[in-house]
């Protein structure tokens, strides 16, 4: 995905899927301020309180060969990011582990769907073989959702508190 789409929630609400960018960072901080302890855990397995200037712009810094990461917006709020979906891949760009978020105030409208979905097919049209994600045990929705998009879910055999999603493209 190169450019900018149009996706809907479930309740036929539109959003703007596109690649993040250098100058997205001071959005991407306000985005996270906007989610709950809860789901700052979930995402970075610490309720980091605020991500810092550094992380920020790391976040929005792609190394193109084998990365992406797409951010989703509204025109009801412009300047803000609402989520996004990425894939950090492996020298090879073969074998990439995925990461998802929302602002809180989002869930449940089928957007994570959406951006699973999105990213599989970038995945797969990029030639990854393999995408997998690490999940907290306790992350319900996160497990609920990779099974149904078809994943593998296993223990982490190294720490009980993760386990480990994993995803083969389809021959
Ligand atoms: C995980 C996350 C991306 C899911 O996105 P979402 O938009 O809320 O999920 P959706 O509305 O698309 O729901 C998709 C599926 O997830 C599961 N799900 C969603 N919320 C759930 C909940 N509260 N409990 C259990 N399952 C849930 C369901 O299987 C659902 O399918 P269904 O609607 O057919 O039942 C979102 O909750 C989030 O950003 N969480 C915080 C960050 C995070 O956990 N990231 C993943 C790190 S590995």
């Amino acid at each position: 995905m190169d450019d900018e789409r149009t996706i809907t929630d479930r309740e036929g609400r539109r959003y703007r899927l596109r690649p993040i960018r250098p100058d997205d960072a001071d959005a991407l901080q306000r985005a996270y301020d906007r989610m709950d302890l809860r789901d700052r855990r979930a995402r970075l397995f610490a309720p980091i309180p605020a991500l810092s200037d550094a992380f920020a712009e790391q976040f929005c810094t792609i190394d193109e060969s084998r990365e992406f990461c797409f951010v989703l917006e509204s025109d009801d709020e412009p300047g803000e990011l609402l989520g996004g979906c990425r894939l950090m891949g492996d020298a090879a760009a073969r074998v990439g582990e995925y990461s998802v978020s929302l602002r809180s105030d989002l869930k449940g409208r089928g957007l994570g769907r959406r951006l699973m979905e999105i990213l599989l097919a970038e995945a797969d049209a990029r030639g990854f073989e393999t995408v997998y994600g690490i999940i907290l045990a306790d992350n319900a929705a996160m497990i609920a959702l990779v099974r149904q998009l078809g994943f593998d879910v296993e223990r982490d055999p190294d720490d009980w508190q993760l386990v480990r999603a994993t995803r083969q493209r389809a021959a």
